[in-house]
């Protein structure tokens, strides 16, 4: 592959805090090896449609601490097919875009293998998702910021749940994986946690719950939203309907989880990862994804980031019922 000349740069799927990092430190790692860099609005809708967006250095002034993302973000229907794929790789080379930096989750990877293994254009991934549920970094862009959020409204949470005796349960996002409803639970000291990747009956929940109800003022249980027993809401009604001695109210949190300023944590996993994404490209490396392991900046096949899931940190849940007691 020769030297790119000219790098793209997109954001795609659900936005994540620490993504207008990224952009800021892809632009300007860009301009300092000499490259030009064009922003794609809207993601792969924006590729396939032509729409960009050519940046300087003071284009990514001050967005290193805002959430959300400056190029916007989609879900592109139109990508999903070869023809649309194709009107993407002929936009990109009319505008002279030799390489791209894809910013996203699972779906964003899955598009990018797609698109290099049909178009002689080099691609490299940064993992941008609050879920945290891909293989090769041991956190993803925008997870710490997102547990943070959960963590700060549940404590807030706590304030009232413990001034009425009461039992919450709040819904946390995460999609199909429980990377966020596992960190918020221990770093907010609650009761209990549902994750999608263990099987909990409502018995065990409500073993788990009495066991402390005797000395608690408040109990908190943290729902991943893909848990098998439903969402909170639902969990709550099943409780309510077998156990009417507790005075249950639920709250999900939803989309505040993706919003709002990104930790330093983010800022700089978003940064060291955004330069490193433009000097691996001029280095020939690409078709994979970026990511942080054991403080390495790491690069993992698509095809292997998307492999299987990622693994829960197990032990965790065995210390969160520990500290639980
Ligand atoms: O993948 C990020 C995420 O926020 C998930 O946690 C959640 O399930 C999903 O996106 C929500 O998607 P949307 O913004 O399309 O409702």
């Amino acid at each position: 592959m020769k030297r790119p000349e000219h790098v793209g740069v997109l954001t795609s799927g659900g936005d994540a805090p620490g993504m207008n990092a990224a952009i800021r430190a892809v632009v300007r790692s860009s301009l300092y090896h000499g490259l030009r860099i064009t922003g794609i609005i809207e993601g792969y809708d924006g590729m396939v449609n032509g729409r960009f967006m050519p940046l300087g250095s003071r284009d990514v002034s001050n967005i290193i601490q805002r959430g959300g993302t400056i190029l916007r973000s989609a879900r592109s229907e139109a990508f999903r097919s070869p023809e649309g794929r194709a009107k993407a790789a002929g936009a990109l080379r009319a505008e002279g875009i030799d390489a791209v930096v894809v910013i996203g989750g699972d779906g964003t990877f899955n598009g990018a293998m797609v698109f290099e293994r049909e178009h002689d254009i080099p691609l490299i991934g940064l993992p941008g998702t609050i879920d945290n549920d891909l293989k090769g970094t041991d956190a993803t862009i925008g997870f710490d910021t997102a547990t943070n959020t959960a963590v700060t409204a549940i404590d807030k949470i706590r304030d009232t749940a413990s001034s009425h005796d009461r039992l919450f349960f709040v819904e946390v996002m995460g999609r199909d994986t429980g990377f966020i409803a596992m960190h918020a639970a221990m770093g907010a000291g609650a009761e209990y946690v549902m994750l999608p990747e263990e099987r909990q009956t409502i018995d065990e929940l409500v073993r788990a719950l009495d066991q402390g109800s005797r000395t608690k003022s408040s109990s908190i249980v943290i729902v991943a939203e893909g848990d098998e027993e439903g969402g909170a809401l639902t969990i709550a009604r099943k409780v309510r309907e077998r156990f009417d001695h507790y005075d249950i109210r639920v709250t999900v949190l939803g989309h505040l989880q993706r919003g709002g300023s990104p930790t330093v944590a983010d800022r700089v996993l978003a940064s060291r990862l955004g330069v490193s994404a433009v000097e691996q490209l001029i280095n020939g490396v690409h078709g994979g994804m970026l990511g942080l392991i054991n403080d390495q900046v790491t690069f993992t096949p698509f095809e292997a980031a998307l492999a299987g899931r990622k693994a829960l940190q197990y032990d965790l849940l065995r210390l969160q019922a520990i500290l639980s007691i």
